[in-house]
């Protein structure tokens, strides 16, 4: 199946605008305070530096990325949720934010969120910049959130179909290319 990308859902204006917000209620929650966010691997680095960004300098912040397992080639998860690099900086004792791109079933967040608690952080929370609401499979808790959006896959803002148009700078639809 070859995929290409269709209307904009959400601009990247729209993306930017919400990301101020987000980083302001970050800020104000952390500040004075260190604050590991804690990207992960891939569909979240284009979020993860325009938030980082934004948030004030008087968090002390650090980054850190890790690698849960995605989609792949397919619009369809496959239930299973592996960690396939984890994060090098010490974990324990730390304040956490998961920097994500989409919750879908919430499978890898509830992962993740063991894992963290597991390594002792200190506390965690989850940021996730889209959120497919009606697809959840597990409960698990979400404290900030860019937007509520239909089960439709997108691409664009770092995320992907079959690892291509990340770099899209807005948040599209995709359709199918029609074989001649
Ligand atoms: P979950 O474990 O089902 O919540 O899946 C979350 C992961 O699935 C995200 O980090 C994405 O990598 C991937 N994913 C879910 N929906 C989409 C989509 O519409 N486009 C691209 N990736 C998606």
């Amino acid at each position: 199946m070859e995929l290409k990308p269709a209307d904009v859902l959400i601009s990247h204006e729209q993306i930017a605008e919400r990301i101020k917000e987000i980083a302001q209620e970050i800020s104000y929650k952390y500040a004075g305070q260190d604050l590991m966010m804690i990207g992960i691997l891939r569909g979240a680095v284009i979020f993860m530096s325009d938030l980082a960004r934004a948030i004030d300098p008087s968090v002390g912040l650090t980054m850190e990325f890790m690698k849960a397992s995605s989609y792949g080639a397919s619009t369809q998860s496959s239930g299973k949720v592996a960690i396939t690099q984890q994060p090098t900086m010490e974990i324990k004792d730390r304040q956490i934010i998961i920097v994500e791109d989409i919750v879908d079933t919430g499978l890898t967040l509830k992962r993740l969120r063991e894992y963290f608690a597991a390594h002792g952080a200190k506390s965690v929370e989850v940021c996730v910049l889209l959120d497919k609401k009606d697809r959840r499979v597990v409960d698990v808790p979400v404290e900030y959130t860019g937007f509520v959006i239909p089960d439709e896959f997108v691409v664009g803002y770092g995320m992907d179909f079959d690892e291509k148009m990340r770099n899209l700078p807005s948040i599209h639809k995709v359709c199918q290319v029609s074989e001649e």
